[in-house]
């Protein structure tokens, strides 16, 4: 079985993806951070970001890796550990332009599709369910208030030792989210075979005890 979860900015997917990997001892696949690193990458390299055939010949000419250490996801660019330096503000507004690049989409696809080859994995990242993984098994629309998103984010930041605008950061995830909708090339929209799962006032557990249960009906009607 394949599960693909998606949903805007702060939803929290990844978290929620890594629980469910880890309970149902699947391989967790976290495709927004092959976007960052490829954001980082142009950024290191200094190449202009409106520069399309640019940023899709840098992520041509070199490797994302996504690679699992004492029991945590870790991203590389080539041999450079990029995990920390991809999450921040930069790099989280970079990364929502390079993924509108549809040169720079069909070489993700492609590497996604890979990673994904063996089954029983859970990707999480705005066009699994409708584009990457069209056959999922369990698709999952993750979603909340963008208050509550941009809180969460906030929280998660402070807990981090870095203090945010909270008003700052929900304009950036607003305006992350409408670049996402809006572009041409695999929009971020909920799969019309997605669960709509609005985690609004849910904890982690909530959240997670609820996907795994859509899990299990799935198996059981599978059989
Ligand atoms: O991957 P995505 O951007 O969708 O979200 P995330 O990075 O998994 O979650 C963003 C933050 O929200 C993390 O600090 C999570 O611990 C937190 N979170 C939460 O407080 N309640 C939830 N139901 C889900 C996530
Ligand atoms: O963690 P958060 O939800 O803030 O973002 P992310 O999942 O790490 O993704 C970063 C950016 O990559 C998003 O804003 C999208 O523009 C892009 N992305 C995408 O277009 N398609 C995916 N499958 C995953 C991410």
């Amino acid at each position: 079985m394949n599960i693909a979860i998606d949903g805007p900015a702060g939803a929290g997917k990844s978290t929620v993806a890594q629980k469910v990997a880890g309970q149902l001892e699947y391989v967790y696949i976290d495709t927004g951070a092959m976007y960052r690193a490829l954001a980082w990458g142009v950024s290191h390299e200094q190449l202009p970001i409106s520069d399309e055939s640019a940023v899709s010949a840098l992520l041509k000419n070199n490797k994302i890796g996504l690679v699992r250490q004492a029991g945590r996801q870790r991203v590389f660019w080539n041999d450079i550990d990029v995990t920390d330096q991809i999450r921040s503000t930069e790099v989280s507004q970079y990364a929502s332009i390079v993924a509108s690049y549809g040169p720079v989409r069909e070489q993700m696809l492609v590497l996604q599709r890979q990673l994904a080859e063996q089954g029983n994995v859970v990707m999480d990242g705005r066009d699994i369910g409708t584009h990457v993984l069209p056959d999922a098994e369990v698709k999952i629309f993750l979603t909340a208030s963008s208050r509550e998103r941009a809180e969460r984010r906030w929280k998660e930041l402070r807990e981090k030792g870095t203090e945010t605008d909270l008003a700052e950061l929900e304009k950036e995830i607003e305006e992350r989210d409408r670049r996402d909708t809006q572009r041409e090339v695999a929009p971020l929209r909920q799969a019309e075979d997605a669960v709509l799962v609005d985690t609004t006032g849910m904890s982690i557990e909530q959240v997670v005890d609820h996907i795994l249960q859509i899990c299990e009906r799935t198996g059981e009607s599978a059989k």
